[in-house]
Order: structure tokens, then C-alpha cells, then sequence
């Protein structure tokens, strides 16, 4: 019913959504990651899919069920998560990066399972492709969004990332606020554009991806 009821306010527009964390192999059985669920992504998939928009979700390895209505774009690290969202960038009109994407990765990959050993284990590692901070520079007709998580400072540095990334809205996470973060179906957020900060309050994600989604088609509609 809660579909069906639901005007179709993003008909014809093309929106890009990844979610979840990405995994950096070490070798054949260990890998480096994230506690991203992947839930605040996927909320933004479904409630950009029921409102009628055209919806790739690019995601990570999630438990979670893939989402009616919408493309599925499986992938495991930030270099693949990289590649699926280039190629589809320009034809993409908004892309809404959700995903938690690793930083680092090892910098190699062993064939074979490392052994342990005597001493001290160290892993060396090379930096993942910036996803965003690739393309917001490139971005031609998009409506770029981008997340940030932080556990302090919370405006001052997701402030900088929509400015260095040149990003459109920056969605800001408290992790250290109850009920947002990780995990849970509830999340506390501020909306970060160049004009200003909107803190919205206690919200189930899939009211929070509702807002998120309104404040995209209004400013896009500026
Ligand atoms: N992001 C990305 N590619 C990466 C890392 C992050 O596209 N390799 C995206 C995330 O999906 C998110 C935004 O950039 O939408 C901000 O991610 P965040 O981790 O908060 O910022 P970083 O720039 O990685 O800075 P730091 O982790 O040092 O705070
Ligand atoms: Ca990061």
C-alpha cells in the first residue's frame, strides 16, 4: 500500500546508489573491512525505486535481500566498486555513495594462505581508489551525494569533504550519537550542502532515506 500510495516524484530520473563495505583481500581467506551493513543504502534504493526513479544499486557483501524494482550491481572491493560506478557515470544523474568504501587495501595479495610465524606480523598497505574524489572533480549534468562518518567535528570535516570531493550534499552521521550509526534501523543525520547545514532528527532509515531523496529533487529542480 505504502507503494502504491506513493507519487512518482523521481520518474525518469537515473539514480546511482552504493552501499554496504568493501573488502580488501589479503590472501585466499582473510580480508580487511568495515561494520557497514549496508541498511542506509539500501533504505535509499527502495525509496528511490517505490518513488519511480530508475535505480542501480551497487553494493558490497550485505546479508541483506536485493532490492525489487531496481538493477543489482554485486561487487567486493573499492576497485570494482570504482569500475561499476565510472562506467555508469555518465549516464547516471544522481549518485548517492552510501557505501563504506576501505581506505586501504593490502598491497599484495599472497596466492596462498599466509602461515603464521614467530615475531612480530606486519601488513603493508597502498591506498583505494577515492571513488568520489575522482569523479566530483569530472562531474559534468550529476547530482553527486556523499557520506561521511565521523566521531568528532562532525560538520568541520564533512564540510571539507563536500568541498574537496565538489560534491553537491554531504549526508553527516554521528557515530557516536544513540541510534545512528551501524547496524540499526534508525539513524540521526545532517544534511550538508553549500548552503548551509539541516540537522534532521531521530528517523527509522527509511524515513531518513525519504528526506534525503526531497532535498536532492528540490535542489535539483533550483
Ligand atoms: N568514498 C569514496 N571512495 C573511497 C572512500 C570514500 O568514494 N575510497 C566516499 C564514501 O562513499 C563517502 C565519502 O567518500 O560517500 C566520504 O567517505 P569518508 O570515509 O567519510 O571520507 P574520506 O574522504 O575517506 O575521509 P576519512 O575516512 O579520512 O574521514
Ligand atoms: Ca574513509
Amino acid at each position: 500500500l505504502h507503494a502504491i500510495a506513493r507519487p512518482k516524484d523521481l520518474a525518469g530520473l537515473r539514480i546511482a546508489v552504493t552501499a554496504g563495505p568493501t573488502q580488501e583481500p589479503l590472501d585466499p581467506v582473510r580480508y580487511l573491512t568495515n561494520h557497514s551493513t549496508g541498511k542506509m543504502g539500501y533504505a535509499l534504493a527502495r525509496a528511490a525505486a517505490m518513488r519511480g526513479a530508475d535505480v542501480t544499486l551497487i553494493h558490497g557483501e550485505t546479508a541483506l535481500q536485493p532490492v525489487k524494482f531496481t538493477t543489482d550491481v554485486p561487487v567486493t572491493t573499492a576497485q570494482q566498486m570504482y569500475e561499476a560506478v565510472t562506467s555508469r557515470f555518465e549516464a547516471t544523474d544522481v549518485l548517492i555513495m552510501a557505501a563504506a568504501v576501505a581506505d586501504y587495501r593490502p598491497a599484495a595479495v599472497a596466492n596462498d594462505k599466509i602461515k603464521k610465524k614467530d615475531g612480530d606480523m606486519s601488513i603493508p598497505l597502498e591506498r583505494t581508489p577515492d571513488i568520489l574524489g575522482t569523479i566530483g572533480p569530472k562531474k559534468t549534468h550529476q547530482f553527486l551525494c556523499g557520506f561521511s562518518m565521523e566521531t568528532r567535528d562532525l560538520v568541520e570535516n564533512s564540510s571539507a569533504k563536500l568541498t574537496k570531493k565538489n560534491l553537491d550534499m554531504v549526508v553527516a552521521n554521528n557515530l557516536k550519537v544513540a541510534g545512528a550509526g551501524f547496524g540499526v534501523d534508525t539513524n540521526v543525520v545532517t544534511l550538508i550542502t553549500p548552503d548551509g547545514t539541516r540537522e534532521l532528527p531521530l528517523m527509522s532509515k527509511a524515513d531518513v532515506a525519504d528526506a534525503i531523496l526531497d532535498e536532492i529533487l528540490k535542489r535539483r529542480s533550483q
